[in-house]
Protein backbone atom coordinates (compact mmCIF):
# COMPACT_ATOMS: atom_id res chain seq x y z
CA UNK A 1 0.00 0.00 0.00
CA UNK A 2 0.97 3.41 -0.65
CA UNK A 3 1.72 6.11 2.18
CA UNK A 4 -0.71 8.05 -0.27
CA UNK A 5 -3.76 6.01 0.17
CA UNK A 6 -3.88 4.25 3.15
CA UNK A 7 -4.11 5.52 6.87
CA UNK A 8 -2.46 5.42 8.83
CA UNK A 9 -1.72 8.57 6.37
CA UNK A 10 -5.29 8.92 5.70
CA UNK A 11 -7.07 9.96 8.17
CA UNK A 12 -9.93 7.82 9.55
CA UNK A 13 -13.40 8.97 8.63
CA UNK A 14 -11.74 11.72 7.11
CA UNK A 15 -14.19 13.55 4.53
CA UNK A 16 -11.56 12.37 1.43
CA UNK A 17 -13.81 10.70 -1.44
CA UNK A 18 -12.60 6.96 -1.43
CA UNK A 19 -11.74 4.97 -4.51
CA UNK A 20 -15.43 4.61 -5.50
CA UNK A 21 -16.27 3.65 -2.13
CA UNK A 22 -19.99 5.13 -1.03
CA UNK A 23 -20.17 5.28 2.44
CA UNK A 24 -23.54 6.22 2.91
CA UNK A 25 -24.47 3.21 4.54
CA UNK A 26 -21.54 2.57 6.39
CA UNK A 27 -22.33 6.18 7.97
CA UNK A 28 -25.59 5.51 8.98
CA UNK A 29 -24.88 2.03 10.47
CA UNK A 30 -21.65 3.71 12.56
CA UNK A 31 -24.14 6.40 13.81
CA UNK A 32 -26.40 3.58 15.54
CA UNK A 33 -23.48 1.12 16.17
CA UNK A 34 -22.14 3.96 18.30
CA UNK A 35 -25.66 4.42 19.93
CA UNK A 36 -25.91 0.65 20.59
CA UNK A 37 -21.96 1.38 22.53
CA UNK A 38 -22.51 3.60 24.60
CA UNK A 39 -25.62 1.82 25.76
CA UNK A 40 -23.83 -1.42 26.11
CA UNK A 41 -19.89 -1.30 25.66
CA UNK A 42 -19.38 -5.02 27.77
CA UNK A 43 -20.97 -6.38 24.63
CA UNK A 44 -18.27 -5.12 21.97
CA UNK A 45 -14.99 -6.39 21.23
CA UNK A 46 -12.85 -3.71 19.30
CA UNK A 47 -10.10 -4.43 16.54
CA UNK A 48 -7.93 -1.72 15.45
CA UNK A 49 -4.40 -1.61 13.86
CA UNK A 50 -1.43 0.23 12.00
CA UNK A 51 1.38 -0.77 9.78
CA UNK A 52 4.70 0.32 11.38
CA UNK A 53 6.45 2.46 9.41
CA UNK A 54 7.72 5.53 11.53
CA UNK A 55 6.29 7.96 14.34
CA UNK A 56 2.09 8.62 14.13
CA UNK A 57 1.46 12.61 13.88
CA UNK A 58 -1.52 14.77 15.26
CA UNK A 59 -3.46 13.32 12.15
CA UNK A 60 -3.27 10.34 13.35
CA UNK A 61 -4.46 11.53 17.16
CA UNK A 62 -7.16 13.50 16.43
CA UNK A 63 -8.37 11.42 13.62
CA UNK A 64 -8.09 7.63 15.01
CA UNK A 65 -5.83 7.54 18.10
CA UNK A 66 -7.77 9.50 20.53
CA UNK A 67 -10.99 7.61 19.46
CA UNK A 68 -9.85 4.22 20.42
CA UNK A 69 -8.51 5.32 23.96
CA UNK A 70 -12.74 7.00 23.89
CA UNK A 71 -13.61 3.36 23.46
CA UNK A 72 -11.44 1.56 25.81
CA UNK A 73 -12.23 4.40 28.50
CA UNK A 74 -15.66 3.31 27.72
CA UNK A 75 -15.34 -0.06 28.54
CA UNK A 76 -15.10 -2.16 25.11
CA UNK A 77 -13.09 -4.64 25.11
CA UNK A 78 -9.84 -3.30 22.62
CA UNK A 79 -7.50 -5.32 20.76
CA UNK A 80 -4.52 -2.96 19.04
CA UNK A 81 -2.60 -4.57 16.48
CA UNK A 82 0.80 -3.66 15.15
CA UNK A 83 0.40 -4.91 11.66
CA UNK A 84 4.18 -5.57 11.23
CA UNK A 85 3.67 -8.31 8.27
CA UNK A 86 1.55 -5.15 6.24
CA UNK A 87 3.97 -3.80 5.91
CA UNK A 88 6.00 -5.54 3.67
CA UNK A 89 2.96 -5.02 0.82
CA UNK A 90 4.97 -1.71 -1.11
CA UNK A 91 7.96 -2.98 -0.04
CA UNK A 92 10.99 -5.04 -0.66
CA UNK A 93 12.39 -4.74 2.71
CA UNK A 94 11.43 -3.84 5.88
CA UNK A 95 13.95 -1.36 7.04
CA UNK A 96 14.13 -0.16 10.55
CA UNK A 97 10.76 -2.42 11.09
CA UNK A 98 12.05 -3.03 15.00
CA UNK A 99 12.22 0.56 15.07
CA UNK A 100 9.39 1.35 13.78
CA UNK A 101 7.29 -0.48 16.15
CA UNK A 102 8.78 0.20 19.61
CA UNK A 103 7.96 3.94 18.29
CA UNK A 104 4.42 2.78 17.32
CA UNK A 105 3.86 1.12 20.87
CA UNK A 106 5.42 4.06 22.19
CA UNK A 107 2.62 6.05 20.34
CA UNK A 108 -0.12 4.01 21.65
CA UNK A 109 1.21 4.33 25.47
CA UNK A 110 1.51 7.96 25.30
CA UNK A 111 -1.69 8.49 24.14
CA UNK A 112 -3.73 6.31 26.79
CA UNK A 113 -4.10 3.22 25.46
CA UNK A 114 -3.87 1.27 28.69
CA UNK A 115 -2.10 -2.57 28.16
CA UNK A 116 -3.81 -3.82 31.21
CA UNK A 117 -7.07 -3.20 29.70
CA UNK A 118 -6.27 -3.02 25.53
CA UNK A 119 -4.56 -5.51 23.50
CA UNK A 120 -1.49 -4.42 21.96
CA UNK A 121 0.35 -6.88 19.73
CA UNK A 122 1.84 -8.23 16.93
CA UNK A 123 0.37 -10.24 13.95
CA UNK A 124 3.38 -11.65 13.02
CA UNK A 125 3.81 -13.21 16.35
CA UNK A 126 0.36 -15.16 16.34
CA UNK A 127 1.17 -18.85 14.00
CA UNK A 128 -2.60 -19.49 14.63
CA UNK A 129 -3.88 -16.13 13.30
CA UNK A 130 -1.56 -16.45 10.30
CA UNK A 131 -2.86 -20.12 9.64
CA UNK A 132 -6.16 -18.84 9.05
CA UNK A 133 -4.96 -17.08 5.92
CA UNK A 134 -5.05 -20.65 4.10
CA UNK A 135 -8.56 -21.36 4.38
CA UNK A 136 -9.56 -17.55 4.07
CA UNK A 137 -8.00 -17.56 0.46
CA UNK A 138 -9.80 -20.38 -0.48
CA UNK A 139 -13.20 -18.06 0.19
CA UNK A 140 -11.98 -15.41 -2.18
CA UNK A 141 -11.58 -15.32 -5.73
CA UNK A 142 -8.99 -14.19 -7.96
CA UNK A 143 -11.37 -11.49 -9.67
CA UNK A 144 -12.75 -10.14 -6.32
CA UNK A 145 -9.24 -9.45 -5.20
CA UNK A 146 -8.21 -7.46 -8.78
CA UNK A 147 -11.31 -5.72 -8.11
CA UNK A 148 -10.24 -4.07 -4.55
CA UNK A 149 -10.53 -0.58 -5.31
CA UNK A 150 -8.03 0.13 -2.45
CA UNK A 151 -5.50 -2.67 -3.27
CA UNK A 152 -5.82 -1.20 -7.36
CA UNK A 153 -5.11 2.24 -6.21
CA UNK A 154 -2.19 1.45 -3.69
CA UNK A 155 -0.82 -0.67 -6.24
CA UNK A 156 -0.94 2.11 -8.65
CA UNK A 157 0.91 4.51 -6.76
CA UNK A 158 3.44 1.36 -5.14
CA UNK A 159 7.00 1.95 -5.62
CA UNK A 160 8.24 -1.19 -6.30
CA UNK A 161 8.26 -2.76 -9.68
CA UNK A 162 6.40 -6.04 -9.59
CA UNK A 163 3.43 -6.32 -7.61
CA UNK A 164 3.93 -8.76 -4.94
CA UNK A 165 1.13 -11.61 -3.87
CA UNK A 166 1.44 -10.43 -0.04
CA UNK A 167 -0.40 -7.12 -1.64
CA UNK A 168 -2.51 -8.87 -3.98
CA UNK A 169 -3.83 -10.79 -1.01
CA UNK A 170 -3.41 -8.98 1.94
CA UNK A 171 -7.00 -7.99 2.55
CA UNK A 172 -7.93 -11.42 3.07
CA UNK A 173 -4.62 -11.55 5.54
CA UNK A 174 -6.07 -8.63 7.20
CA UNK A 175 -9.43 -10.58 7.91
CA UNK A 176 -7.47 -12.77 9.65
CA UNK A 177 -6.58 -10.03 11.90
CA UNK A 178 -9.69 -9.18 12.84
CA UNK A 179 -11.74 -12.55 12.96
CA UNK A 180 -8.89 -14.26 14.68
CA UNK A 181 -10.46 -12.76 17.68
CA UNK A 182 -13.97 -12.19 16.41
CA UNK A 183 -13.66 -8.70 16.87
CA UNK A 184 -17.54 -7.17 15.84
CA UNK A 185 -16.63 -3.60 15.09
CA UNK A 186 -13.27 -2.15 13.58
CA UNK A 187 -12.90 1.64 13.35
CA UNK A 188 -11.47 2.69 10.06
CA UNK A 189 -10.89 5.39 7.65
CA UNK A 190 -12.95 4.42 4.28
CA UNK A 191 -10.43 3.82 2.61
CA UNK A 192 -10.49 0.59 4.62
CA UNK A 193 -14.14 -0.12 3.90
CA UNK A 194 -13.54 -2.63 0.97
CA UNK A 195 -11.11 -4.64 3.14
CA UNK A 196 -14.14 -5.17 5.79
CA UNK A 197 -16.29 -6.05 2.67
CA UNK A 198 -13.64 -8.56 2.23
CA UNK A 199 -13.82 -9.67 5.99
CA UNK A 200 -17.21 -9.95 6.46
CA UNK A 201 -17.38 -11.90 2.97
CA UNK A 202 -15.08 -14.35 4.58
CA UNK A 203 -16.63 -14.73 8.02
CA UNK A 204 -20.36 -15.07 5.69
CA UNK A 205 -18.95 -17.80 3.57
CA UNK A 206 -16.81 -19.76 5.93
CA UNK A 207 -20.33 -20.07 8.11
CA UNK A 208 -22.44 -21.07 5.01
CA UNK A 209 -19.86 -23.52 4.07
CA UNK A 210 -18.58 -25.29 7.16
CA UNK A 211 -20.44 -23.94 9.99
CA UNK A 212 -24.65 -23.86 9.12
CA UNK A 213 -26.02 -23.73 11.77
CA UNK A 214 -23.43 -22.69 13.95
CA UNK A 215 -21.95 -20.08 12.57
CA UNK A 216 -18.11 -19.53 13.63
CA UNK A 217 -17.20 -15.74 13.07
CA UNK A 218 -19.33 -12.66 13.34
CA UNK A 219 -19.46 -10.35 10.40
CA UNK A 220 -17.73 -7.38 12.01
CA UNK A 221 -18.87 -4.09 11.23
CA UNK A 222 -16.81 -0.74 10.15
CA UNK A 223 -17.09 1.90 12.89
CA UNK A 224 -16.47 5.29 11.21
CA UNK A 225 -15.82 8.32 13.45
CA UNK A 226 -16.24 12.12 11.86
CA UNK A 227 -12.46 12.99 12.24
CA UNK A 228 -11.59 16.23 11.11
CA UNK A 229 -9.74 17.13 8.39
CA UNK A 230 -5.97 18.32 9.42
CA UNK A 231 -3.65 19.00 6.52
CA UNK A 232 -0.07 18.65 6.34
CA UNK A 233 1.68 22.06 6.47
CA UNK A 234 2.44 22.14 2.71
CA UNK A 235 -1.56 22.20 2.51
CA UNK A 236 -1.69 18.70 0.84
CA UNK A 237 -3.08 15.54 2.92
CA UNK A 238 -1.09 15.19 6.31
CA UNK A 239 1.57 11.77 5.57
CA UNK A 240 4.61 11.05 7.37
CA UNK A 241 6.25 10.17 4.09
CA UNK A 242 6.30 13.78 2.93
CA UNK A 243 7.91 15.39 5.75
CA UNK A 244 4.52 17.87 6.24
CA UNK A 245 3.06 16.68 9.84
CA UNK A 246 4.16 16.81 13.33
CA UNK A 247 4.90 13.71 15.14
CA UNK A 248 3.37 13.11 18.15
CA UNK A 249 6.73 12.47 19.74
CA UNK A 250 8.26 15.72 17.74
CA UNK A 251 10.06 18.52 20.30
CA UNK A 252 8.54 21.75 20.92
CA UNK A 253 11.06 23.66 18.78
CA UNK A 254 10.43 20.77 15.99
CA UNK A 255 6.97 21.80 16.08
CA UNK A 256 7.53 25.05 16.15
CA UNK A 257 9.89 25.09 12.86
CA UNK A 258 7.43 22.46 11.05
CA UNK A 259 4.28 25.43 11.84
CA UNK A 260 7.01 28.23 10.98
CA UNK A 261 7.09 26.72 7.11
CA UNK A 262 3.44 26.12 7.00
CA UNK A 263 1.88 27.18 3.40
CA UNK A 264 -1.02 29.95 4.42
CA UNK A 265 -2.21 32.48 1.88
CA UNK A 266 -1.83 36.41 0.94
CA UNK A 267 -5.15 37.41 2.99
CA UNK A 268 -4.07 38.96 6.25
CA UNK A 269 -7.46 38.80 7.68
CA UNK A 270 -7.61 35.20 9.42
CA UNK A 271 -10.83 33.30 9.29
CA UNK A 272 -11.94 29.68 9.17
CA UNK A 273 -13.21 28.76 5.74
CA UNK A 274 -11.71 25.16 4.87
CA UNK A 275 -12.82 25.26 1.64
CA UNK A 276 -11.73 28.63 0.06
CA UNK A 277 -8.67 28.77 2.31
CA UNK A 278 -7.76 25.13 3.26
CA UNK A 279 -3.91 25.88 4.60
CA UNK A 280 -5.31 28.31 6.62
CA UNK A 281 -7.98 26.92 8.31
CA UNK A 282 -6.03 23.41 8.99
CA UNK A 283 -3.88 25.45 11.25
CA UNK A 284 -7.23 27.12 12.81
CA UNK A 285 -8.55 24.05 13.36
CA UNK A 286 -5.55 22.75 14.70
CA UNK A 287 -5.34 25.46 17.49
CA UNK A 288 -8.42 24.72 18.36
CA UNK A 289 -8.60 20.60 18.61
CA UNK A 290 -5.74 21.75 21.02
CA UNK A 291 -7.82 24.05 23.03
CA UNK A 292 -11.08 22.35 22.70
CA UNK A 293 -12.67 25.11 20.90
CA UNK A 294 -14.75 26.08 18.10
CA UNK A 295 -12.06 27.56 15.25
CA UNK A 296 -14.42 30.35 14.51
CA UNK A 297 -13.28 31.80 17.46
CA UNK A 298 -9.96 31.14 17.32
CA UNK A 299 -9.78 32.38 13.96
CA UNK A 300 -11.66 35.61 15.41
CA UNK A 301 -8.98 36.01 18.02
CA UNK A 302 -6.57 36.22 15.55
CA UNK A 303 -8.72 38.66 12.91
CA UNK A 304 -5.96 41.25 11.72
CA UNK A 305 -3.09 39.79 13.15
CA UNK A 306 -2.46 37.55 10.34
CA UNK A 307 -0.59 34.51 9.44
CA UNK A 308 2.48 34.94 11.96
CA UNK A 309 0.19 35.48 14.56
CA UNK A 310 -2.07 31.92 14.07
CA UNK A 311 1.16 30.15 13.57
CA UNK A 312 2.32 31.10 16.75
CA UNK A 313 -1.26 30.62 18.20
CA UNK A 314 -0.81 27.01 16.99
CA UNK A 315 2.54 26.22 17.96
CA UNK A 316 1.65 27.49 21.23
CA UNK A 317 -1.53 25.38 21.52
CA UNK A 318 -0.07 21.90 19.76
CA UNK A 319 3.03 22.52 22.41
CA UNK A 320 0.90 22.97 25.61
CA UNK A 321 -2.11 20.27 24.22
CA UNK A 322 1.02 17.72 23.80
CA UNK A 323 3.39 18.42 26.63
CA UNK A 324 2.33 15.79 28.76
CA UNK A 325 1.78 13.34 26.39
CA UNK A 326 5.60 13.87 25.01
CA UNK A 327 6.18 13.64 28.34
CA UNK A 328 5.13 10.05 28.94
CA UNK A 329 6.58 9.04 25.78
CA UNK A 330 10.39 10.08 26.78
CA UNK A 331 9.62 8.35 29.81
CA UNK A 332 8.17 5.24 28.39
CA UNK A 333 10.84 5.60 25.90
CA UNK A 334 13.51 5.27 28.64
CA UNK A 335 12.00 1.73 29.46
CA UNK A 336 12.79 -0.76 26.64
CA UNK A 337 12.08 -3.53 28.97
CA UNK A 338 8.88 -2.49 29.62
CA UNK A 339 8.19 -1.71 26.19
CA UNK A 340 8.91 -5.81 25.46
CA UNK A 341 6.96 -6.68 28.41
CA UNK A 342 3.84 -4.91 27.42
CA UNK A 343 4.14 -6.58 23.51
CA UNK A 344 5.04 -9.85 25.19
CA UNK A 345 1.71 -9.70 27.19
CA UNK A 346 -0.46 -8.68 24.45
CA UNK A 347 1.04 -11.24 22.04
CA UNK A 348 0.48 -14.36 24.63
CA UNK A 349 -3.19 -12.99 25.40
CA UNK A 350 -3.41 -12.62 21.86
CA UNK A 351 -2.43 -15.90 20.61
CA UNK A 352 -4.23 -17.54 23.59
CA UNK A 353 -7.41 -16.48 21.48
CA UNK A 354 -5.97 -17.37 18.08
CA UNK A 355 -5.48 -20.96 19.04
CA UNK A 356 -8.49 -21.42 20.30
CA UNK A 357 -10.35 -19.57 16.97
CA UNK A 358 -8.18 -21.92 14.68
CA UNK A 359 -9.34 -24.82 16.68
CA UNK A 360 -12.57 -24.21 16.07
CA UNK A 361 -12.06 -23.79 12.61
CA UNK A 362 -10.24 -27.03 12.52
CA UNK A 363 -13.34 -28.69 14.52
CA UNK A 364 -15.52 -27.11 11.53
CA UNK A 365 -13.58 -27.85 9.00
CA UNK A 366 -13.68 -31.68 9.97
CA UNK A 367 -9.30 -31.29 10.26
CA UNK A 368 -9.59 -31.67 13.98
CA UNK A 369 -7.23 -34.81 14.31
CA UNK A 370 -6.78 -35.73 18.02
N1 LIG B 1 -4.53 -1.73 6.68
C1 LIG B 1 -4.53 -0.94 7.88
C2 LIG B 1 -3.86 0.38 7.58
O1 LIG B 1 -3.10 0.51 6.66
C3 LIG B 1 -3.80 -1.58 9.03
C4 LIG B 1 -4.46 -2.84 9.45
C5 LIG B 1 -3.96 -4.10 9.34
C6 LIG B 1 -5.75 -2.96 10.06
N2 LIG B 1 -4.82 -5.02 9.83
C7 LIG B 1 -5.93 -4.35 10.28
C8 LIG B 1 -6.74 -2.06 10.41
C9 LIG B 1 -7.12 -4.83 10.84
C10 LIG B 1 -7.92 -2.54 10.99
C11 LIG B 1 -8.10 -3.91 11.19
O2 LIG B 1 -4.08 1.29 8.34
Amino acid sequence: MTTENSSPDVQEGAAVPGPGIDTTLARRRSAELEQRLRDDPGRFRVLTGDRPTGRLHLGHYFGTLQNRVRLQDLGVETFVLVADYQVLTDRDVAEHLAEHVEDLVLDYLACGIDPERSTIFTHSALPALNQLLLPFLSLVSVAELRRNPTVKDEIAHSRQAAVSGLMFTYPVHQAADILFCKADLVPVGQDQLPHLEVTRTVARRFNDRYAAGNPVFPEPDALLSEAPLLLGTDGTKMSKSRANAVALAATADETAALIRRAKTDATRRITYDPAARPEVSSLVLLAALCQGRDPHAVAEEIGDAGAAALKRTATEAVNDHFAPLRARRQEYARDRTYLRKVLQAGNERAAVIAESTLDEVRAAMGTRYR
